[in-house]
């Protein structure tokens, strides 16, 4: 149990025994410590309805409440209740946390099933900082869900179905050099892609060529379909190589393709069951005049007013969309898989899209808690949207080998002992981690700017600098002449500053429930800049090799669970700690 629960179920007890009925209290971790560490408003929200005044209700809580050995409190203004936990109740606390590898944190979702939709590029397309955005953050979620207790399927719905292939196919066919694919599969599609794409722009005719293919494929055409096939086998094989590098794991790659099969059967229902009907021969989706057109996301608002903006899931030659696709998926998900929640970690320029399948969704009796997780665009220092040299958007992989590059060079000149291949592997992890970090610390509705100097600085609210700080850490346990157990240890808080690191400590199992509230990764990135902060204050405040016993083991404790709950940590966002850095 964390210290709030504990809190929280001591007030619920005392609101029950003042108003004579089971209310549950608000409490949160105060925003200023000169406070207390905790505060409830409850007396204040309560107040009204027992016709009462604020403090005096206040009073009535306080002299029913039983805080035992864990806190005191008092009243505040027009009626906070005020909670300090005591040094004692950290120090007990943080006892209990050296026994707990979850460290203190809940399962709040245990008996949940949630599919996490994410990364989802498309194949023989780059994966642009959209994909990017996606992978990072949703991994992250990913990790923090299963962490909590939630039964997690992380799905890959790759686009690899599409008019793209039209093509790709004509291009595999005309210009495809296969030693380049074999080297390195997604640059030399990309290449292809691209090529055919500006020829079809400046000949008619190569686009009609494309047409005819994309038209032989969707019929089923088998030397078409053979080659689609390996298009994806090949894609696939270049993906998980990226996907290897970062740590991401997937437990399904059910991409669009995987539905194509039932999406007539899906049109005749929805047209059957009068949930889509015929408009300029093609099958859409319309308001059904519930929501206020404000909400409706089938309506749109336009200079002459309030207009229809249907999702079209048949067009009038035949052909099926993104949104039959995904209608598709969704049955899919709550049909086989049982999902109760589905998260789409996708940019916000889909909102709508997913605001009308989710509505569609609903109203077909698909139900279930379904997110979409925005997130804004990454940007140049220029403040436009990232590119390279030469103008295209930049992919992953050149964003992970320079990161990886400088985060190489900046090790060589800090730390020139160590060479050769660990030298590289901590590069690498060192690398790939600033990277991750500088995504998940933004708040993910924002545009951000990306700047390397900043990502990758060892003083500063970077991963470098928690892996630093770790190495720091791990290093004081270098210098012991035996093997320190933390076993057993009775931990002894004097200082303010201890107590601030017990405090900190105690409030990972809090933290790590609430990202998952709005699904904010920068909630737990804040948190750990401000562990290690408080970890370094203890640092200078505290002597620990060269303090006496009792408050030597005590120390060395606390810093075993700092070590701990910063690994812990930065593993939920999918980064790893070097030994050495
Ligand atoms: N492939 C899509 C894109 O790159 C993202 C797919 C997201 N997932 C979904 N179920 N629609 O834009």
């Amino acid at each position: 149990m964390t210290l709030l629960q504990n809190l929280e179920s001591r007030l619920a007890s005392a609101l029950e025994k003042v108003l004579g009925e089971a209310i549950a209290p608000n409490i949160a971790p105060a925003a200023d410590l000169r406070f207390g560490d905790y505060q409830s408003n409850s007396a204040m929200v309560l107040a009204k309805r027992q016709k009462t005044n604020p403090r005096v209700l206040a009073q009535q809580i306080l002299d029913e409440i039983d805080l035992g050995e864990l806190a005191t409190a008092k009243i505040d203004g027009p009626g906070f209740l005020n909670f300090t936990i005591l040094p004692a109740a950290y120090a007990a606390h943080a006892e209990s946390l050296l026994k707990d590898p979850r460290l203190g944190a809940p399962e709040p979702g245990k008996g949940i099933r949630v599919v996490v939709d994410f990364s989802a590029p498309n194949v023989a397309k780059p994966m642009h900082v959209g994909h990017i955005r996606s992978t990072i953050i949703g991994d992250s979620l990913c990790r923090i869900a299963r962490f909590l207790g939630y039964d997690v399927i992380a799905d890959n719905h790759i686009g690899d179905w599409g008019t793209q292939f039209g093509m790709i196919l004509h291009g595999w066919k005309t210009l495809l050099d296969h030693d380049a694919l074999a080297a390195d599969p997604i640059t030399e599609l990309v290449r292809v892609y691209r090529q055919v794409n500006a020829s079809a722009k400046d000949d008619p005719s190569v686009l009609e060529t494309c047409k005819s293919e994309l038209v032989k494929l969707q019929a089923g055409d088998a030397e078409n379909l053979a080659i689609w096939q390996q298009c994806i086998n090949v894609s696939k094989t270049g993906l998980q190589k990226i996907y290897d590098r970062l740590d991401v794991r997937f437990d399904h790659w059910l991409g669009e393709s995987f539905y194509n099969d039932m999406l007539p059967g899906l049109v005749e229902e929805f047209v059957e069951k009068g949930l889509a009907k015929e408009s300029n021969g093609a099958i859409c989706v319309f308001s059904d005049g519930t929501k206020a057109q404000e909400q409706d996301p089938f309506k749109v608002h336009r200079e002459d007013g309030w207009n229809d903006n249907p999702a079209i899931i048949r067009k009038a030659d035949g052909g099926f969309l993104y949104a039959t696709t995904d209608l598709a998926t969704i049955k899919y998900r709550i049909d086989e898989w049982n999902a109760d929640q589905v998260w789409y970690v996708v940019g916000v320029p889909q909102q709508l899209h997913f605001r009308q399948i989710f509505e569609a969704a609903e109203r077909w009796g698909k139900t279930g808690d379904f997110r979409h997780i925005a997130f804004g665009s990454i940007l140049g220092e220029d403040r436009k949207l990232m590119k390279t040299r030469s103008g295209d958007n930049v992919g992953l992989v050149d964003v992970l080998e320079e990161s990886v590059e400088r985060a190489a060079a900046a090790i060589a000149e800090k730390n020139p002992d160590l060479q050769g291949k660990e030298a590289e592997e901590i590069a690498e992890i060192v690398g790939i981690g600033a990277a991750k970090f500088a995504e998940l610390s933004q708040n993910r509705l924002t545009d951000y700017v990306f700047a390397w100097d900043r990502m990758l600085a060892l003083q500063g609210d970077t991963s470098p600098y928690l892996q630093y700080s770790n190495v720091r850490i791990r290093s004081i346990f270098r210098k012991l002449d035996s093997e320190f157990s933390a076993e057993g240890i009775k931990i002894i808080l004097e200082k303010p500053e201890e107590i601030h690191l017990a405090r900190l400590l105690a409030r990972f199992g809090e933290v790590v429930p609430l990202v998952l509230e709005d699904y904010r990764p920068n909630l737990l990135t804040n948190y750990l800049l401000e562990l290690a902060r408080a970890f370094h204050s203890y640092f200078e405040a505290c002597p620990v090799l060269k303090s006496e016993e009792p408050v030597k083991s005590s120390r060395l404790a606390l810093c075993e669970l700092s070590s701990r709950t910063l690994e812990k940590g930065l593993g939920l966002l999918g980064i790893r700690c070097p030994e050495r850095m």
